[in-house]
């Protein structure tokens, strides 16, 4: 599903993603760990598109077709979703707007009718209650004034509501509670399937005991520097990087 090869990566003329190479298949659960600063909210950030993150060579492809000459918009209609490591506020858009919003623009990219209001709120009802998320957040600004963790279950609810077929999670558990990571995981797992893939960047074994991963890489200096099973995760967690 998706393929990168030889990928470097440079912000601000300083390079960060050195010759990485990862392919994900389809239905994969990869894991992405590896200390602060090793590139890997780059690489994130890298395949959704973000503006000042300059490819310098290498190749990325997601179901066949060139992802880095594509627009963000265009990446997200194309079934790649990004859970932003810090989500950011939209003081003004009401949440459910924003995300009925969301909805309708993929629904008008696959050249659908918007959504029906009463069926909107029947679907985000539903939604919301898997990840326990009070109604009446919906009707505040986006994220403006969530705490840490109700912004990364908000970012999960979009991910809900989008059906992706590429996930890439940054750090969506650090911020939840014990009880949140669970039922977040829970909701995680119930979008797995055959078709769908995920890149889960985690710093802690907790999620990845819940999710449990096809492949963990760790992440050093922009590039992989081990590929193992989840038994990986378990030996940084008792061992450390070093
Ligand atoms: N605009 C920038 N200018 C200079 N350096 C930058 C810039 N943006 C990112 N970097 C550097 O790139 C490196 C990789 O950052 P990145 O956010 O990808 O790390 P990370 O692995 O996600 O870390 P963490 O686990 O702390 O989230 C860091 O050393 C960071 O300081
Ligand atoms: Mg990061």
């Amino acid at each position: 599903m998706l393929e990168i090869k030889n990928l470097n990566v440079t912000v601000e003329e300083k390079q960060i993603l050195k010759n990485l190479n990862l392919n994900i298949g389809k239905g994969e659960v990869h894991a992405i760990m590896g200390p602060n600063g090793s590139g890997k909210s780059t690489i994130a950030h890298t395949l959704a598109g973000k503006p000042n993150y300059n490819v310098e060579s290498g190749e990325v492809n997601l179901n066949g077709e060139d992802l880095l000459s594509k627009d963000p918009y265009e990446r997200s209609l194309n079934g790649l979703f990004l859970a932003f490591q810090y989500p950011i506020e939209l003081p003004g858009v009401t949440n459910a707007s924003y995300l009925k919003q969301i909805v309708n623009a993929h629904r008008k990219s696959r050249k659908e009718t918007p959504i029906d209001a009463g069926e909107f709120l029947k679907i985000l009802k539903e939604k919301s209650k898997l990840l326990d998320i009070p109604m009446d957040m919906h009707s505040r600004f986006v994220n403006t004034g969530f705490s840490g963790g109700e912004k990364k279950k908000n970012e999960v609810l979009q991910m809900d509501l989008l059906d992706p077929s590429l996930i890439i999670m940054d750090e969506t558990d650090s911020g939840l509670d014990v009880d949140a990571l669970k039922t977040t995981a829970d909701a995680i797992n119930k979008l797995r399937n055959d078709e769908r893939s995920f890149i889960i960047i985690t710093h802690y074994l907790r999620l990845l005991e819940y999710i449990e991963p096809d492949y963990v890489h760790v992440f050093q200096n922009g590039s992989v520097i081990e590929t193992g099973d989840k038994t990986l995760a378990s030996r940084i967690d008792q061992e450390g990087y070093s």
